[in-house]
């Protein structure tokens, strides 16, 4: 089976600094998969490369294939790949469901924002607004479609931006620490919706999260752990859980982290 995904020896300096030394992991059609690690070890920028927000320094990114280390953040969104921010990025003025249509900074080109706002098929404004809201259906928020971004909660906000980054059916979803600040309960179902949805509709989902005892509970199919710019290793959470160097890595300073 080819993967979605595929990183390969990636590594990325910020001028003395290595914030990713070596990394290399695939995800596959369908699966669910965590990436956690300490503050700093890497993630965020991880995801950078991918989305092309960044240029590695070496290394390489596929996405189905097609070495994606040169395009545009625009161009890689094009082949099926939506990212959230680890720093919710909505559009404060405007309410949920103008949010869910109106497409993130970053992503998108300007001639496809361009073709987003010109006056369309009456028939594909409908269909788009009717994605938009069964997404707030399927996040159990419909009742939120008209609120302003800015009234909402934290929490609130992450579910919100979690259906904007839905929009469009992407093929494989990279989200940055989704539930950062969200309450328990909240989080919990966060994780559920995003479990339903892949095995409901077979994309992939890579998330960032860095809570080990709540990732190693959530029912994600893999956990990729990282630890200083490196994969420490790779596997089910429960062959995580029982790993020596995860154990040691975690029981060490980076365990005391938040
Ligand atoms: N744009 C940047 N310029 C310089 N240093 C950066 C930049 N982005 C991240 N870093 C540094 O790279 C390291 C890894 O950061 P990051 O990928 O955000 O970690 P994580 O998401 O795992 O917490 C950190 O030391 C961070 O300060
Ligand atoms: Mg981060």
């Amino acid at each position: 089976m080819k993967p979605v995904l595929r990183v390969e020896n990636l590594r990325k300096e910020f001028g003395g600094l290595v914030a990713v030394k070596d990394v290399s992991f695939e995800i596959f059609e369908g699966e669910f998969v965590g990436l956690i690690g300490p503050n700093g070890c890497g993630k965020s920028t991880t995801f950078n490369c991918i989305s092309g927000l960044l240029n590695q320094t070496t290394g390489k990114v596929e996405i189905y294939g097609k070495d994606v280390s040169k395009m545009r953040p625009d161009q890689i969104h094009s082949l099926g790949m939506t990212r959230t921010f680890q720093h919710t990025r909505l559009w404060r003025e405007m309410t949920v469901i103008e949010n869910l249509l109106v497409p993130p900074r970053n992503q998108f080109a300007p001639s496809v924002i361009k073709s987003l706002l010109l006056p369309k098929s009456r028939k594909a404004e409908e269909e788009r607004l009717q994605e938009a809201y069964n997404i707030l259906e399927e996040l159990e928020v419909p009742h939120m479609a008209e609120n302003l971004a800015n009234e909402l909660s934290g929490g609130q906000s992450k579910l919100v931006d979690i259906g904007r980054s839905r929009m469009g059916s992407p093929k494989l979803l990279l989200l940055d620490e989704p539930v950062a600040g969200v309450a328990g309960p909240l989080a919990m179902k966060i994780f559920n919706n995003l479990r339903k949805t892949v095995d409901e509709t077979g994309i992939s989902i890579l998330i960032i999260e860095h809570n080990m005892d709540f990732i190693l509970r959530q029912g994600v199919d893999r956990i990729i752990v990282m630890n200083e710019g490196e994969v420490l290793m790779t596997g089910t959470p429960e062959e995580v859980k029982s790993n020596r160097a995860v154990i040691e890595a975690y029981l060490g300073s980076a365990g005391e982290e938040e």
